[in-house]
């Protein structure tokens, strides 16, 4: 028996190192249908503003090759309404639950951590997306300046739930971002946030989404995050990691583990298969004894030990 106890930093152990990504499983109980959501290592919300939001014009999303681009535009209810109305759902389920947070501004994020103070125990932790544009710095985007990721950490520092900083694999400062991450109070890192991307309409040659570029998603992205993920870990090893991106069965998750996740999240591949996340959840334990692993933990980061033959010895 393979042990799937799965820490992420102190304060936060999953008992799988499977659960979805945010937004695709939207706010409360919607996967619950297709996933016995009870027994994922935990849910993780759509992002959530600290005020009501209506997303970008249609259409949100197409298809591109080997992966999907979306321009979504995190469309949500708001923090408080979402305290009010729908956690009480994931308190009946049982289910972990990380909340994504999101804003506009550096004070946004400062609110948004703030509403989420008192909390019910089921949120074990807030996960800080910053793949967002900054209204206050010409639109450009938190995850891409090394400054605006200091300012959200210190904006949000107060949160007594352990942090998740969501980064973004389309910038060439990812390096010192994660520096800065690291030297901070933050508990770890998500990589990554989808890639930016766009696509053409091949009837009139006009971008297909209504918000122009999108956010690129689903196997064409996963050699892209396990990259982020690889050289986070040899230059950080003590630095937390969540791995997302691309990930459709256990062999992507087993690969994400072995560069450095110490858990994997599913997006994209549960809009092809609803069910994928049940499915990683039962196939991750024997696939990681057919590589000779007794526990998750063993496995995370085996890449840069010797991968699965150093076990062997
Ligand atoms: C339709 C859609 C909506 C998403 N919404 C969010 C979101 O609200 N917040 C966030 O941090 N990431 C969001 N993401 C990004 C995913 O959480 C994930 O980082 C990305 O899709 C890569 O994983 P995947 O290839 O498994 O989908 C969204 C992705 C998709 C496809």
């Amino acid at each position: 028996m393979v042990d799937m106890t799965s820490v992420i930093c102190q304060g936060l152990t999953l008992k799988t190192p499977v659960m979805n990504a945010s937004g695709v499983g939207g706010f409360s109980n919607e996967l619950h249908g297709y996933v016995n959501m009870a027994e994922m290592g935990a849910f993780v919300t759509k992002s959530l503003a600290p005020f009501e939001t209506k997303g970008n014009p249609a259409p949100r999303v197409v298809g591109a090759n080997a992966a999907m681009l979306n321009s979504v535009g995190l469309t949500g209810p708001g923090i408080e309404f979402w305290r009010e109305n729908l956690l009480a759902k994931l308190v009946k389920i049982n289910v972990p639950t990380i909340v994504s947070i999101w804003g506009r501004t550096i004070d946004d994020y400062a609110r948004a951590a703030a509403l989420l103070q008192g909390v019910d125990p089921i949120v074990v932790g807030v996960e800080v997306n910053v793949s967002c544009p900054n209204i206050e710095d010409k639109n450009k985007m938190f995850a891409h300046s090394v400054t605006s990721v200091g300012e959200i950490l210190d904006a949000t520092k107060e949160l007594s739930l352990p942090r998740l900083i969501k980064l973004s694999p389309s910038t060439h400062l990812l390096g010192e971002i994660l520096e800065v991450v690291d030297a901070s109070s933050a508990s770890g890192v998500v990589l990554t946030n989808t890639a930016l991307g766009l696509s053409l309409d091949m009837g009139n040659l006009l971008p297909s989404l209504g918000a122009r570029g999108g956010g690129l998603s689903g196997p064409a992205l996963h050699q892209i995050a396990l990259r982020a993920i690889y050289d986070s870990y040899r230059a950080l090893p003590n630095l937390p990691i969540v791995g997302v991106g691309g990930v459709s069965n256990a062999r992507g998750a087993i690969e994400m583990l072995a560069a450095g996740a110490r858990v994997i999240q599913i997006g994209t591949a549960s809009f092809v298969e609803p069910r994928v996340i049940s499915k990683v959840i039962q196939d991750l334990p024997k696939e990681i004894e057919k590589l000779g692993f007794s526990a998750v933990s063993d496995l995370v980061g085996a890449a840069h030990r010797g991968g699965a033959a150093a076990t062997r010895d």
